[in-house]
This record gives C-alpha cells, structure tokens and sequence, in this order.
C-alpha cells in the first residue's frame, strides 16, 4: 500500500526535522520525506493544519490479559492505544499468571497481533512477581521482551535485587524500578502529608520513593547495570536521578501526565478516583517534575495506564485499588500542560513520548527516518476539546481528568503504514 501525507509540519525529533514537509509511506515504512512529493495511485491524506510526528511509544502500560479481563483486555487496551496515537507499548507483567515466562509473553503478543499497536510484553524480575526466585533472564529475552519489571510489587530483598541486575547488565536488559519502600507504604491510598493529615489516614511518605531510587541507583552504579526509575513523583527523587546522570551513572526515569498536572489535594475531590501509586504530591513536587523535564533529568513521559473496574474504583479510598488510565489522555495533557503552558518546545513534548523512549529501550522506534517502520500520528496541536470519560474505547474509566478541558487531538494513527485510528 502507498500512502502520501501532504501538507503537514513534520516533527522528527531524532533528527532534528521540524519543518513542512510531505511524508511517502510504502510498504509500511518511511520511503521519503521532501516537499511536493507527488506519486500517481496513492492514497493521499491531508495533513494541512497538523503535526505529523512518530508514532508515541508508551514504556508503561498495564494491559491486564491474562487474568484481569474485567479491567482491560489486550484488545481493549489497544485500541485505546491507538486512539491515544500510541504505536508502540511496553505491557507491565502484573498479570494472572505473571508475565515471567516465554509462553504468557507469546500469549500477550499473539493477542495484540491483530491490533496493529506493537506490544512488547514485559518480563517479571521474580518468578510470580513474588520477590523470591529470578526468571529465566534469557529465556525471557530470547522470548522478546526489552525489559524486566515486577513493578506493581517492587523486589525488596536487596541481595536479589543485586543478583538481578548482575543478570540483567549481562543480557543488555533494563530494570524498569517501581520505587517504593513496601514496609514504609504498605497499602496506604495517599501521600503523606496534608492528604493523609486531613483525610485521618495514614500515608504514603516521599522518602519512601526517595530513599529506594537512591539506593537502586547505588545498585545501579555498582552493577552497571542500566536502571530506569518508574513514574518518578517527588522533587528529590528528580535530583538523585540529576545528580546520578551527572556521574555517569546508567539511570534512567519516567514520569506522568499526573505527577506534572495534578497535586494530593486531587484526592480530597476526587476521592479513589485520584488513588495512585505513587501518589499524587505536592505542588513543589510538580514544579521539580516539570524543571526535570525542562532540563533533561526526566527521560520519558509514560501513562501506567492502570484500568480498574467502575465498581472497584467505586470502593472507599483506603479500600480501592491504585491506579488510573491514561492511554487516551496522555498526549492532550502532555501539550496542555507542557507545551501550551510555554515550558517545553513541541518538539521536546513529541521527543518526551516517541524518540526518547525507544532510545531508552533501545527500540527501532520513535522516528521518522527513512526505511523506518511507518508509525506515525496526525495530530492538531491546538483543538480544544474536554475529555469525557464514557467516550474511552478503554475498559477503564478510572481517570481523574474526567471533565478537563485540554487543547491537542490526535487525528490518525498509523501502523506499519496501515491506518489503525482515525478520528470521527
Ligand atoms: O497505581 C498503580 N497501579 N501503580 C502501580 O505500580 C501498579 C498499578 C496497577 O497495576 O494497578
Ligand atoms: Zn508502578
């Protein structure tokens, strides 16, 4: 199939093109980028108005198939994927049977087959996620996956936390690290602080994220292992990854739409709604989130999109799980509450979600160069429009943002040259 995108601004961060150019897509990869491309017989898309940019490549989604299909399926979950402009996802092993073989990571990726999102299953660190015993690390990777992860029940014991690092170093794999301290958190529902002060709970403290990024960095730097801190939420978490990087040290972080938009006191509105883990902060925390994004101390912007069922979510706050979708939102949020705002240029927004993120991983994604596999988004940076959860194609409802008027709506979405989502 050919496909000619005309007269879009094209934003190919990794190679520095920003510019209005015409985009030619043949057999489901980038054939040539120029002006005034003309070529008889193909599919012609008009992109006037539009930013064509690749494709978003989200490292930290929670599918749930197997095991939790009342929450999300991997159909569910993709499709909401491509109505967010994600290509490429990164699918957390936090399932039922854990992802922590190579037959649960076939079954995730046969299952997305049919999508046309590219899903890279994770693999669990542990065998069950149970923080005991390690999974096979090279079966794993001979199975596919880029990374190893028990996030959702971060590994504790720090001699296995060290073996698998040693593991992973040798395989070329990265540690993606939910950092929490679990004796610190327990279940608790929100920070500590005056969320936990007011509402009479007990709380999630910040030094509970701290001191584990801290130590997994000192890990990180003894190993040599390449560490990539989770939704990062605190301010001085934001500096040791700042001062680590400074020295060299392979740590990477991510952060999310609602640790740079949203503070604690979401909760006192918003109740289980605004239950995350880790939990929503303060407002110096979210201006040390958004300065790390400025300079380059935060990596990548994710989602956890972490879909929970109405009746779940509906539980009293300390008795609801954690977590919120955010595959349909996260780019909207992102341009609303970083490139609207004046604090990062679009391209950087664009980098943040795509290039950035693939690089991370290591991942042939996130540009637009030429023989590339053709992911890509068309998107209008600038419509307004108020997101309303009942219009989500995902199973989750479960987002905070319900009823925010935010400006940027992704158009298409394409897959291999194939148009997985269009815009009605
Ligand atoms: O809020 C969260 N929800 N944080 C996690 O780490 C896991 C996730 C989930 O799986 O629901
Ligand atoms: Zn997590």
């Amino acid at each position: 199939m050919q496909l000619l995108i005309k007269g879009g601004r094209v934003i190919d961060p990794a190679h520095s093109i920003d510019g209005h150019l015409d985009v030619y897509i043949e057999d489901g990869t980038i054939a040539r980028l120029g002006t005034d491309l003309h070529v008889p017989g193909a599919q012609i898309l008009d992109a006037s108005g539009l930013i064509a940019a690749p494709g978003l490549v989200d490292i930290h989604v929670h599918l749930r198939e197997p095991g939790f299909e009342a929450k999300e399926t991997v159909a569910t979950g993709c499709a909401a994927a491509a109505k967010g402009g994600v290509t490429t996802l990164v699918a957390m092993p936090n399932t039922r049977p854990a992802t922590d073989c190579p037959e649960i990571v076939a079954l995730v990726r046969d299952k997305a087959a049919p999508t046309g999102v590219n899903v890279l299953p994770a693999g669990a660190v542990t065998v069950g996620q149970k923080g005991q015993e390690l999974t096979d690390f090279a079966a794993l990777k001979a199975a596919g996956v880029p990374a190893l992860t028990d996030d959702g029940v971060p590994i504790q014991n720090l001699a296995l936390l060290r073996q698998a690092m040693r593991g992973a170093k040798k395989l070329g794999l990265p540690l993606l690290d939910h950092c929490e301290d679990r004796d610190m958190v327990q279940n608790y529902a929100v920070n500590e602080g005056e969320a936990s002060r007011k509402l009479g709970l007990p709380g999630r403290p910040a030094i509970a994220e701290e001191l584990q990024i801290m130590r997994d960095v000192m890990l990180a730097e003894e190993t040599g292992a390449h560490v990539h801190i989770c939704h990062i939420s605190t301010g001085k978490g934001v500096d040791i990854v700042r001062q680590a990087k400074a020295r060299s040290v392979r740590v990477t972080c991510e952060t999310c739409p609602q640790y740079f938009t949203l503070t604690e006191d979401e909760v006192f509105r918003q109740g289980a709604m605004a239950r995350v883990n880790p939990p929503l902060r303060t407002q110096a925390d979210v201006e040390a989130i958004r300065a790390g994004l400025a300079d380059g101390a935060i990596d990548a912007i994710v989602t956890d999109h972490a879909p929970h069922t109405a009746g779940e979510k509906s539980k009293p706050l300390p008795d609801a799980p954690s977590g919120m979708v955010g595959l349909e939102t996260s780019l909207a949020l992102s341009l609303t509450g970083l490139y609207h705002s004046g604090l990062l240029p679009l391209s950087r927004v664009v980098s943040l979600m795509s290039a950035s993120p693939a690089a991370l991983l290591g991942l042939d994604k996130g540009t637009l160069g030429m023989g590339r596999d053709a992911d890509l988004i068309l998107f209008d940076p600038n419509l307004e429009w108020t997101i309303d959860k009942e219009k989500f194609v995902s199973k989750g409802r479960n987002t905070p943002f319900h009823a925010r008027t935010v400006r940027g709506k992704v158009k298409y979405t394409i897959s291999q040259g194939n148009i997985i989502y269009q815009e009605d």
